[in-house]
């Protein structure tokens, strides 16, 4: 092993041991995963436990992995010496490493004035650590929960909050679903698609699991608008279709999700899940206009009835 990685990588223990550690990034990427960008990673607390969190930034999705400390040197050695990443940089608050592979393909170490004066809090990741991170997601400023820079706007936490919980319930089914190249998961009554295209992130972006999403949706406009955001966020599986759920033909459905239908389009969701045999249906009722109608027509009887008798119909 090359020196100067040596010293980097004993330079980053050093620091994450002594607590001046501020995080670490990787760049200027030269190897052969598509779509691979860069690698940024932070210090987390999660169950108590200290870890390093890697964000893979793609070009359109970010991945992000925990490690514990212990299996940080081995990683990164195959990271920068192997996988093709030629810089790297540690940040802490007494001095920046800058690791980097130079033109004449030689490794080389140099120490610069820190450019951080303070270690960042750790608070925010023991409150919360959200399945689905606000940053870097171009489908949720799309669908107005952040802004540009990832910053949830006010009016939407509730929104950001509600599909964070979605999946975090949905993940606890999500892994006993049986292993496949490719799960095909329909959601019927899309809607304007928040929760479909959180799970289409999550799968494909945070667990890896390569799937196929079929948004269910008769209006038009909602349709239009979830199929243009798909694109933009390179969701290439990810398409949504007008229609009723009623009529819409399945094939080989895997998960069915049917959440907030309106009437009896839930029943309708579950039969067609019955008849593909999906290994998970997922449903959640909304109006039962149906059984409303029901009620209305016993109650306008019972209040006929006393006239009936009385001979006035
Ligand atoms: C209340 S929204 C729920 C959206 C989303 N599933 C959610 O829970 O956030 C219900 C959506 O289902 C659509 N919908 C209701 N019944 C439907 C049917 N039978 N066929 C297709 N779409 C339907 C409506 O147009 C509406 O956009």
């Amino acid at each position: 092993m090359n020196d100067a990685i040596e010293n980097w990588l004993s330079k980053l223990m050093e620091h994450l041991g002594d607590k001046s550690f501020v995080k670490l990034s990787l760049g200027n990427y030269k190897g052969l995963e598509a779509g691979l960008k860069n690698i940024y990673a932070k210090r987390v607390i999660i169950k108590r436990e200290e870890k390093l969190s890697f964000t893979y930034r793609y070009q359109t999705k970010d991945i992000t992995k925990n490690y514990a400390v212990d299996e940080l040197p081995a990683l990164l050695k195959t990271l920068i010496a192997e996988d093709g990443f030629r810089l790297a940089n540690l940040f802490t608050v007494e001095h920046d490493y800058i690791l980097e592979l130079n033109h004449k393909g030689v490794w080389a170490m140099r120490t610069s004035k820190a450019s951080h004066a303070e270690v960042p809090s750790l608070e925010h990741d023991k409150i919360k650590q959200r399945k689905i991170s606000a940053e870097h997601k171009p489908y949720l400023h799309a669908l107005n929960i952040t802004d540009a820079e990832g910053q949830v706007y006010k009016n939407a936490q509730d929104k950001y909050k509600q599909i964070n919980h979605y999946i975090e319930i949905l993940s606890a089914h999500l892994k006993d679903l049986p292993e496949r190249g490719m799960t095909n998961i329909v959601d019927m009554g899309a809607g304007k698609g928040y929760l479909t295209f959180a799970l289409y992130d999550y799968l494909n972006g945070v667990l890896d699991r390569p799937c196929t999403i079929t948004g269910v949706e008769y209006r038009k406009e909602l349709v239009e608008l979830c199929n243009g955001i798909a694109v933009q966020s390179g969701f290439e599986r990810l398409h949504f279709v007008e229609g009723s759920i009623q009529s819409y033909q399945a094939e080989d459905i895997h998960v069915l999700i049917a959440l907030h239908a309106c009437d009896t389009a839930t029943d309708d969701a579950i039969h067609q899940g019955i008849a593909s045999n999906a290994d998970l249906i997922v449903v959640a009722p909304c109006c039962h206009k149906q059984i409303r109608r029901e009620m209305e027509k016993s109650k306008a009887s019972s209040v006929l009835d006393p006239l009936m008798k009385h001979g006035i119909f």
